[in-house]
């Protein structure tokens, strides 16, 4: 019998850990990679694949990066961890964190984080606190005391984070047998397309792979610095998972544009949104808004006429629908979608479905 034993171990060669070093993990890694017929249709190019993030063991792609950093701060005898966060990442500290038995303390933004990652952070017994701020402030706050104070910062400007989340990268060359010739993801902090930038360098340096895909990192409107060139003072979009003014790593993400010949793109909400119900009602993969966003900004680009002539793309999808699920319980036009009720007979039932009785 054989079950995925988590990024560490599976690709315990091509990370810095040694036999020594504790692991901490929930199994995190090993997610589908689903082909997407009419999402390939929709962008007119050969093949379209989601990697499937929402199935890592807390439900988003952080997980791959808190097995590493977590493994390394217990490694380094860490009691406590900080993090800030627009709330995957509370998740995944909060529960890697009691899988290490250890402590964490997340900084999130005062109401703007979903319930989905509020639950999780509390049900992990995180000691969650509300910053008065943005994640931004949140972020600031969890450097400054990750140096003055006991708590070992996890966030993705620790560069532990990376290695593990890398990984992804991996995986997509070893489902697929070669890379992709584009792939899109959201953009918030800039720590995943940094670590996909890493991971497909380093499958090139390996010879598994002789081209980079174009890596393409997707903002909200509200919160797009990349596509304005600087820090963003106030980011606001309903996509609060990458509700984000000034990304941390910045210098990595224009590395990863530049070297990859990638682009950066920005969407609105609406068609975050738009793209939410689509990937939901035409692929089958319930994602949370925020992911949405990257093949919301290839649909935008196609439709713009700048969407490169390529054949295979693949697209990360972030986070799991269920982080966010209120989104889907709404129309198009905001009104809340209530399911009928009916008596409980199949006649009632028949005649509400408008069903006709067979022959
Ligand atoms: N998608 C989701 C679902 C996220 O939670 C995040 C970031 C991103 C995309 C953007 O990734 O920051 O590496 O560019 N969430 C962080 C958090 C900020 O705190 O959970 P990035």
């Amino acid at each position: 019998a054989h079950q995925w034993r988590g990024v560490i171990r599976e690709y315990f060669d091509r990370l810095p850990f040694t036999q020594d070093d504790p692991i901490v993990t929930l199994g995190e890694g090993g997610t589908p990679l689903i082909a997407a017929p009419a999402l390939a249709k929709l962008l007119d190019v050969g093949s379209v694949h989601l990697k499937y993030e929402g199935m890592n063991p807390t439900g988003s792609f952080k997980d791959r990066g808190m097995t590493t950093a977590v493994s390394k701060a217990k490694g380094k005898g860490a009691r406590a961890v900080i993090a800030a966060s627009t709330g995957n990442t509370s998740a995944a500290a909060a529960a890697y964190a009691v899988a290490g038995g250890m402590q964490a303390v997340v900084l999130v933004p005062a109401g703007k984080i979903s319930w989905g990652k509020l639950s999780q952070a509390v049900a992990h017994k995180g000691q969650i606190l509300q910053v008065r701020g943005n994640f931004d402030d949140c972020l600031r706050l969890a450097r400054e005391l990750s140096e003055n104070y006991p708590v070992f910062l996890v966030n993705s400007v620790n560069p532990d984070r990376l290695q593990g989340q890398k990984t992804a990268a991996f995986e997509v060359f070893d489902a697929l047998g070669f890379a992709p010739d584009l792939h899109a993801m959201p953009l918030g902090n800039a720590g995943n397309i940094s670590a996909y930038h890493l991971g497909y360098r380093e499958d090139r340096d390996a010879g598994r792979i002789s081209k980079l895909p174009m890596l393409y990192g997707i903002q909200a409107e509200g919160a797009a610095p990349f596509m304005k060139g600087s820090p963003v003072a106030k980011p606001e979009t309903i996509a609060t998972a990458i509700r984000i003014g000034n990304p941390a790593s910045w210098d990595l993400a224009q590395e990863a544009k530049r070297d990859t010949g990638g682009a950066f793109g920005a969407v609105s909400d609406r068609e975050i949104l738009w793209m939410h119900r689509f990937l939901s009602q035409e692929t089958g993969v319930f994602v949370e808004p925020s992911s949405a966003t990257g093949a919301a900004g290839l649909y935008k680009a196609k439709l713009k006429g700048e969407l490169p002539k390529v054949d295979s793309i693949v697209v990360t999808v972030t986070g799991h629908g269920l982080k966010d699920p209120d989104w889907a319980l709404k129309d198009d036009r905001g009104r809340q979608i209530k399911p009928k009720k009916v008596s409980a007979t199949a006649a009632s039932v028949a005649e509400v479905l408008g069903l006709e009785r067979n022959k």
